[in-house]
């Protein structure tokens, strides 16, 4: 306050942008951490609290974290709706010896293919459609299939839209698919991977895109392979091996 000598109407402004964030929070919207988000400063402390050390990096949880998952079985789709290009992903819970993590858990959440949360859109997307918390099997491998997320526009019906506006940035996020990972005895992972190729891969909202959590969504044409996962083919294909560190 001394450095740029606020004004009573500036400090007004200040209270009023505040109070507009408190006022638009409610059980599935938390305008405080999309404030946190968009000014760098989740990113920041995720970072600091999570420096990686040759594990998976961490980025940001996200606002959408607001239900609990439905717990499914490998194999399963978190999809309910069937638009969008059919995706799997698959991949293995590791530690950092590259030892399976057997019986991890891992909760996933996606935007659809229009770039919205289930519940963003009550009564348009089923309940928890984009959900799914599954369990790695005994070699710490996990699959599941989906459709390729989209990027999208962060809220901006709210302050945090305003101030986005008022300082010329675009709302955008790449498309990207979240990941709780825990398992007994190691340090609880909160990642995305995204879209390699997608729009807003450099200028991402949030500045949550860290180089090592791209991942190719690779485009697949084998009706045999697509028959093993259940799938329509073509499909696309997404890898993503996951390193947990151990509890110290
Ligand atoms: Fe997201």
């Amino acid at each position: 306050m001394r450095e740029v000598e606020l004004t009573i109407p500036e400090w007004e402004q200040a209270i009023a942008f505040l109070t507009a964030a408190g006022q638009k929070c409610d059980d599935e919207r938390q305008e405080f951490i999309l404030l946190s988000d968009v000014l760098g400063v989740s990113m920041l402390v995720e970072t600091i609290n999570n420096r990686s050390g040759g594990a998976t990096e961490s980025t940001v949880l996200g606002p959408f974290h607001v239900v609990e998952s439905p717990r499914r079985q490998l194999g399963d789709s978190i999809d309910q709706v069937g638009a969008g290009p059919p995706c799997v992903v698959t991949g293995r819970v590791l530690s950092a010896s590259g030892a399976p993590v057997p019986g991890a858990s891992l909760d996933v959440w996606q935007a659809n293919d229009q770039g919205f949360y289930d519940v963003q859109q009550p009564g348009v997307q089923p309940r928890a459609n984009g959900r799914g918390l599954f369990t790695a099997d005994a070699d710490g491998a996990f699959w599941f299939r989906t459709i390729v997320p989209s990027h999208y526009p962060i809220p901006t019906d709210g302050p945090v839209g305003s101030l986005l506006n008022a300082t010329r940035r675009h709302p955008y996020r790449p498309a990207h698919i979240h990941f709780i990972v825990t398992a007994p005895g190691y340090r609880p992972l909160t990642t995305h991977i995204f879209v390699a190729g997608s729009e807003y891969i450099e200028s991402d909202a949030v500045f949550a895109v860290k180089k090592s959590l791209i991942t190719e969504f690779a485009a697949v044409d084998d009706p045999s392979l697509a028959a093993g996962y259940g799938i329509a083919n073509p499909f696309r294909l997404a890898n993503f091996d996951i390193v947990l560190r151990p509890v110290p």
